[in-house]
């Protein structure tokens, strides 16, 4: 059999028991902390301060006593601090920009990459793309992790790879209808805006090749898939990754049961915690998502802070677990009068109305001494023009929707198509203006 057809079936570890995954991680998770103690000073230093040494390994409990990674940590060593191995062995160097400070830089040997790949191709395949398939990756190309992790990882699957990138947004239109691929890979919102584009230029998008959608990068609701899956006529499946951790790759949703993602675990070892307290929390509870890496050479980390929040479940039909969708980023969570929002709950509102376009913005912005959110959303280019009245009364609509399901009250404004700054990769949810006043 060929190898491409071999990547078509399922990997080993997805047929694994629960011993034998954790009996993996365990002996992997032992050589990875030592590896990161012998070859980054960084670390050497913090399980000293900690007094723990990669030997008080005995199971995978035993995780919980080391000492966390943070952002910070990395932004600390900037530029080439954390690697484990020399610079001259790394192959490629990725760094996510994020919104203030330095970037964190994060780094790659050969054989990191060669990892990368297969767990692409292993994340691609779950998704239901298979050798052959011609792929449109519209993730960014360049330091973002998005476009180079999933070219080499599709490659890899054996698909044929179209690299490109985000922007351009006619011609990409134009590439999809005469290439006709069957599978892109895009953020949610910049997907959004493909399908504006092509109705604009008077394709129907539910009629084009595409038949799958890899989506992630960003945090999006169950309401955008489905918006995303009879827009486009796709199926439209979740992936996650950060580029601390490896870049995409790090968790993707099965095709055949599309109820969360399966972390894959064989690599990266999942714990949740209370973002408060730093406590490990037992699986089912929700709490701060904090991995380590069992295999990564140039860059391992260890217990590193994602500051998303989610929960673990049990695998179905596999021993590796799943993490639910995020609920957003710590980040991104506002506190509205002493009430957590997630951009995240806001859209799931938004979309209940055939009336709005699934672009949005929450400003905050200060009244005195508190915090307000103004809801900025668009008309959708379908529905006719409103009257003011019309227009009023949805902005009431939305308001007690969003009141009467997350418990914050904001002031809607609704404008018209194209109101929303677009975005071609990740979109920016929140405008805080509370710094400007
Ligand atoms: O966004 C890697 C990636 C590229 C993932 C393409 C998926 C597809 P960073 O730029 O380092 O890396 O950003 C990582 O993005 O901590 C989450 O907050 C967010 N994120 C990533 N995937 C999802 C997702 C890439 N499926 C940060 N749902 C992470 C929600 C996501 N948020």
């Amino acid at each position: 059999m060929s190898i491409n057809l071999d990547r078509a079936t399922r990997e080993p570890i997805e047929s694994a028991g629960l011993d034998e995954l954790r009996a993996l991680q365990l002996e992997r998770l032992r050589r990875s902390l030592r590896h990161a103690y012998e070859n980054v000073p960084y670390y050497r230093k913090s399980f000293a301060a900690a007094g723990v040494y990669p030997d008080d390994l005995r199971d995978l409990a035993d995780l919980a006593r080391f000492p966390f990674t943070t952002k910070q940590d990395l932004r600390d060593h900037y530029p080439f601090g954390m690697f484990a191995v020399p610079r001259e062995k790394l192959v490629r160097i990725h760094a996510s920009s994020g919104t203030t400070g330095k970037p964190i830089v994060v780094g790659y040997t050969r054989k990191d990459i060669d990892l990368w790949a297969d767990l692409i191709a292993r994340t691609m395949r779950a998704g239901g793309a298979r050798p052959g398939d011609l792929c449109h990756i519209a993730y960014g190309y360049g330091l973002f992790t998005g476009g180079l992790g999933f070219h080499y990882g599709a490659e890899r699957l054996g698909c044929t790879v179209i690299p490109m990138s985000g922007g351009q947004t006619e011609k990409q239109i134009q590439l999809i209808q005469d290439f006709r691929p069957r599978v892109i890979l895009v953020t949610p919102s910049y997907g959004l805006n493909l399908i504006d584009e092509m109705e604009k230029q008077g394709i129907d998008p539910s009629g084009c090749s595409l038949e799958i959608g890899i989506f992630g990068a960003e945090p999006w609701t169950d309401a955008m898939r489905d918006e995303l899956e009879w827009r486009l006529g796709i199926q439209a499946l979740d992936t996650y990754g950060l580029s601390e951790v490896i870049g995409p790759g790090v968790a993707m949703e099965y095709l055949d049961t599309k109820d969360g993602l399966t972390v894959w675990e064989d690599h990266f070892y999942p714990e949740i915690i209370d973002p408060e307290t730093g406590a490990a929390l037992p699986d089912g509870s929700p709490g701060e998502l904090v991995f380590t890496s069992l295999t990564k050479e140039a860059m391992p980390i260890v217990r590193y802070r994602t500051r998303d929040l989610t929960r673990l479940l049990p695998g179905t039909g596999r021993a590796m677990r799943r993490m639910q969708r995020l609920t957003g980023r710590s980040d991104d969570m506002l506190i509205v009068r002493g009430v957590n929002v997630f951009p995240s709950q806001v859209e799931e509102q938004i979309l209940y109305f055939k009336e709005l376009a699934p672009h949005y913005q929450l400003e905050v912005y200060r009244e005195g001494r508190l915090d307000e959110v103004r809801v900025l959303v668009e008309r959708n280019a379908k529905v006719p023009e409103f009257s003011r009245e019309d227009k009023e009364n949805v902005e009431a609509q939305l308001r007690h929707r969003i009141k009467a399901f997350i418990g914050i009250t904001v002031e809607v404004r609704i404008g018209e198509p194209g109101a929303i700054p677009r975005s071609q990769g990740k979109a920016q949810r929140v405008v805080d203006r509370r710094r400007a006043n």
